[in-house]
């Protein structure tokens, strides 16, 4: 009879197999897949296991605190929280196109990584929260021909650069099954239903030239939306919500007073697997009180528009 809580006693005691006395270093993005690898390998081996969070200023309001709070506050475990906002934001400046974006991105997300983990004295392991799904995908396009429409970010050939061995305690789950053990775990429901977020962050969801004043902007436009879709009880409905904050300011009117601010798309959609995805049906209703409260309350929007476009052809992200 295969329970969740077998799995979870069989994993604790292969990954105690594994790495016996020695160090572990996992990277903490916040998600449910490192999520629940870090707290799996955490009842495992206790504090042989460090997690670095990195911190590239492209993550949504409240984010950062969020993920430090229930991993060092409420977990206990050893974290590093890697402040490089400056570091990503700086590199970003006066970059518009998606696909350098992404390179640089990834690029300094390995620099990161690797320079806190080197300070992680006797690490020789790298834990990744690959799932089942992962591992098919590159094995059976491996060798075959592969089309890229994105890059994605992720830290591929990291373990092998660092001369790290790879623990990957999730490798024959699928995401429902993820889902299952991270309750197990005592992962909170809210935790475990987030929606994917994606590597790169805020900053493929502001077209053109990335600035602090415009993330700001789209913090709050964010967060309002995910506010509004949460209110609503829609959340769970949805594969996925977010705004993207458009390169274009439009005129509006406020008051006695003209406006000149930016414009905004919402997009919510509902989808498997990420790989095909239909626009959400919000009613408009919905749609027209969201609008009211984005201009009422978050300052540089004064347009709001509502992406209907289902993938194919269009992206989930904007970038
Ligand atoms: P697209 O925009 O390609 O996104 O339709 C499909 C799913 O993948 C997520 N996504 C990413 N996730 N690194 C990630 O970890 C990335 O570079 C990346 N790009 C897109 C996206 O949020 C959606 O869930």
């Amino acid at each position: 009879d295969w329970t969740m809580s077998a799995y979870r006693d069989q994993a604790i005691a292969a990954i105690r197999e594994q790495v016996g006395d020695k160090q572990v270093i996992c990277g903490l993005s916040g998600g449910v897949d490192s999520s629940v690898a870090a707290v799996l390998i955490h009842e495992a081996i206790g504090d042989q296991l460090t997690c670095v969070f990195v911190d590239h200023g492209l993550l949504r309001q409240g984010e950062a605190e969020e993920v430090v709070t229930m991993f060092r506050d409420h977990y206990n475990m050893p974290l590093i929280h890697a402040d490089e906002k400056e570091l990503f934001l700086g590199k970003l400046e006066g970059v518009s196109d998606p696909e350098t974006k992404r390179k640089i991105i990834g690029g300094l997300f390995i620099d990161v990584f690797q320079k806190y983990a080197n300070g992680i004295e006797g690490a020789e392991f790298l834990a990744q929260g690959t799932l089942y799904p992962d591992v098919i995908e590159s094995v059976s396009f491996s060798g075959g021909p592969s089309v890229t429409i994105k890059s994605h970010h992720n830290v591929g050939g990291l373990p092998e650069k660092m001369g790290l061995k790879l623990v990957e305690p999730l490798r024959e789950l699928f995401k429902d099954e993820v889902r299952a053990l991270g309750a197990e775990l005592g992962l909170p429901p809210s935790f475990i239903g987030r929606h994917p977020f994606p590597g790169p962050g805020l900053a493929i969801r502001c077209p053109g030239e990335i600035t602090r004043e415009k993330l700001d902007i789209l913090r709050k436009a964010d967060a309002v939306f995910i506010d509004q879709i949460r209110k609503h009880g829609l959340y769970d409905d949805i594969w996925q919500a977010f705004v993207a904050i458009l390169p274009v300011r439009t005129v509006g009117v406020m008051g006695d007073g003209r406006t000149y601010d930016f414009a905004c798309a919402l997009r919510a959609v509902t989808s498997v697997d990420g790989m095909t995805a239909d626009y959400y049906p919000f009613t408009h209703d919905f749609l027209g009180e969201t609008a009211t409260r984005i201009i009422n309350e978050v300052t540089g929007i004064n347009r709001v528009t509502y992406d209907i476009t289902s993938k194919p052809p269009g992206t989930i992200e904007w970038e």
